[in-house]
């Protein structure tokens, strides 16, 4: 026994030390080889001998037990961010501030890498705990996962009881192995870096974090009084002694010209890194200068983080494709040369409509600047003039709608080419996917997949022949069985009873949103009696515009409509109001008591659309970005709401993030 205990301690202490060697000091002294031969070694006398393994043996780096949940722990100390700069003049005024308060100072010059904030506590020398940041004052414990990360120490040179903190981030050439992992099994790649990196921590079972090749730069010391620094300087010097990883292009400058010259060089060179960086952090250096000058309540006045202004890559376009929306809009989009800009490949986006395409003078075949507005919402910035071909060709509009040939128009006052033919097919199937929706008639199961099918297939013409459906239409589509073609009409079957709100919204009227259905219904109560009503009267309801009374008077007035409601009537969908109070509708627990800002030009739905049904799901939607925003919801061109959520760290999804979630939560039905 005794033998075997000095084996695995000398095991031990060599795979520390290569493991070290590899991936912190970038070094190697032996061949992989040796290190994998050691590793089983080890590995083998641990499952022989179980009363051998530590918690932090070397062979924890491979993954344990999975875990059913992750446990939320509060920091020691709340872990704060930092206030943004976007350009020289914020810098300037960031060192104005400085040298008011404590004089003229040298500043520690950071790469900001773009991952996750981790902090890792050390018990005698140990790691024992991991935390991601959470909401900076509780996070969740992901010890597990974060002891797979290589360039962790498990074990550090000196029995110190503290605190670091640093970003466990995905290199580049991780991230790229894993997407064409991802894409080979046919599964969503990840869009950066970043996200591939929080999925991986995030995984339940450290063996699968283990095979996602995580790495780590250490940035700060919790509790300083542990180490005799003086400066950020020191500290992270004395960082890198202990074992830890810290990223070595930091440079020390001795006034804000030199963050500008660093920043300047960084900007350049961030390319040829192995991994992303979003910006450059600025410490003021002395610890007792950033003791003086102390914190806000949210981030430290000692710091601040430049991030790089959106890139801007060139791409060709190849061509413009037309989607046709629910409402007939048809919305130009551009087909792209696939370019990497803000860690994820694009190759499409938005031109919203034709006046843009030639206010921008866009041509096909031109190279364009491609960037992403926030980062987030990829965008086609301008024409590179010089460079356009000879046989550019100038784009039109076509005269008439791609999908069923009816002529487009272009109704007064809007920028956007209709569709107005009711019988469109491309638009038919987006209003049947609008019908089923959860806040319509919420039939659980009839996803766009089988809708479609079901359309081709010539099962369903207009919304009322879904209630016509049976197990024989159902059985031949692709993969389904008996058991889900039973569900989905047994969905059907309970749809019929939905109240008459969701009726009229899931009818797809012009204009008529949610909460203006739900406010008819409970005044008219019947459908049979919303057909007697007039415009005058319409437009006295609060919440129900001119605009919105037309359209609906007009909609109920077209003969095909009262057949439509008719043939709903014989399969005794219900008709009727039944008292279903917008505050009593259950909130979903994603969305239940957040507060939510929506900002920009959404493409699929209006913006009060999208508002009310974040408010059915208890969300309360606020038209300002502040502290206790929660999640800002960006259309195309939003601007300074974006920049602000941007700066305070507020979380941001695109339309297609939130229509994903919508689906999602529609499909729940809950
Ligand atoms: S110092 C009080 N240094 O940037 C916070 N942060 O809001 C002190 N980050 O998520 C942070 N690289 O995790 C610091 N060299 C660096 C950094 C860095 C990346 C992240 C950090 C946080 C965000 C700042």
């Amino acid at each position: 026994m005794k033998d075997i205990q000095a084996r695995v301690n000398e095991l031990h202490q060599l795979l520390h030390q290569y493991n070290y060697e590899y991936h912190v000091q970038d070094n190697p002294s032996v061949p992989d080889s040796e290190y994998d031969q050691l590793l089983h070694e080890l590995i083998d006398i641990e499952a022989k001998h179980p009363e051998f393994k530590t918690s932090d043996s070397p062979t924890v780096r491979v993954g344990g037990e999975a875990q059913s949940s992750f446990e939320k722990k509060r920091h020691d100390t709340p872990m704060l961010s930092l206030s943004n700069a976007f350009n020289e003049a914020d810098l300037r005024r960031f060192d104005q501030r400085v040298r008011d308060a404590v004089g003229p100072v040298e500043y520690m010059c950071e790469l900001k890498i773009d991952g996750l904030a981790v902090s890792l506590k050390y018990v005698e020398g140990k790691f024992v705990q991991g935390l991601t940041r959470g909401d900076g004052t509780t996070g969740e414990d992901i010890t597990e996962n974060l002891k797979t990360i290589q360039a962790i120490p498990l074990t550090l040179k000196t029995p110190i009881s503290f605190e670091v903190r640093g970003e466990a981030y995905m290199p580049r050439k991780s991230f790229l192995k894993l997407n064409e992992l991802k894409e080979k099994r046919d599964e969503q790649p990840f869009a950066n870096p970043r996200n591939a990196a929080a999925g991986s921590l995030r995984q339940l079972d450290s063996k699968l974090a283990a095979q996602r090749k995580l790495d780590v730069f250490i940035y700060s010391i919790n509790d300083l009084t542990e180490l005799d620094a003086t400066s950020q300087s020191e500290a992270l010097d004395q960082l890198d002694d202990l074992g830890f990883k810290t990223n070595h292009n930091r440079e020390k400058v001795k006034d804000i010209e030199g963050v500008l010259d660093y920043i300047e060089r960084w900007t350049k060179q961030r390319e040829h890194l192995s991994y992303d960086i979003d910006g450059i952090v600025i410490k003021v250096n002395a610890l007792d200068y950033q003791e003086e000058m102390g914190f806000t309540q949210k981030s430290p006045r000692w710091a601040i983080a430049y991030k790089f202004p959106a890139e801007e890559v060139v791409s060709q376009l190849h061509d413009i494709e037309l989607s046709i929306g629910r409402t007939g809009v048809v919305t130009p989009t551009a087909i792209l040369e696939p370019v990497r800009v803000a860690g994820t490949t694009v190759s499409r986006a938005s031109l919203h409509n034709e006046d843009l395409i030639h206010e921008k003078d866009i041509r096909i075949g031109d190279h364009v600047v491609v960037k992403k507005a926030g980062d987030i919402i990829p965008e086609v910035v301008r024409v590179i003039l010089d460079r356009r071909p000879s046989d550019a060709k100038p784009y039109h509009m076509p005269t008439h709608c791609p999908s069923c040939d009816h002529e487009l128009v272009r109704i007064e006052g809007e920028v956007a080419l209709r569709c107005i033919n009711p019988k469109c097919q491309a638009q038919l199937v987006e209003g049947l996917i609008h019908f089923v929706s959860r806040q319509a008639m919420n039939i659980d199961g009839l996803g766009t997949k089988i809708i479609e099918q079901l359309y081709h297939y010539d099962l369903i013409k207009d919304v009322a022949d879904i209630f016509y459906l049976t197990k024989e239409d159902l059985l031949p589509l692709e993969r389904m069985g008996e058991k889900k073609a039973q569900n989905l009409l047994d969905a059907i079957e309970k749809s019929k009873q939905q109240s008459l709100e969701h009726l009229l919204f899931g009818l797809g009227i012009r204009h008529l949103g949610a909460k203006a259905s739900q406010v008819i219904a409970e005044k008219y109560e019947t459908m049979d009696r919303l057909f007697t009503v007039t415009e005058d009267e319409l437009v006295e309801i609060y919440d129900v515009g001119e605009k919105l009374a037309q359209s609906l008077i007009t909609y109920l007035e077209n003969d095909d409509i009262k057949r439509l409601i008719e043939k709903l009537k014989s399969q005794n969908v219900n008709m009727t109001f039944k008292g279903e109070k917008l505050s009593d509708i259950e909130g979903h627990p994603e969305f239940n008591g957040k507060t939510i800002v929506l900002t920009g030009k959404l493409q699929q739905m209006t913006r009060s659309e999208a508002s009310n049904w974040l408010k059915q799901q208890g969300a309360k939607v606020t038209s300002s970005v502040t502290k206790s925003t929660d999640l800002v919801i960006a259309g195309e061109d939003a601007g300074s709401k974006l920049t602000k959520a941007q700066s305070l760290g507020t979380e941001v999804w695109d339309e297609a993030q939130f229509i994903e979630k919508q689906s999602e939560i529609n499909k729940q039905g809950v």
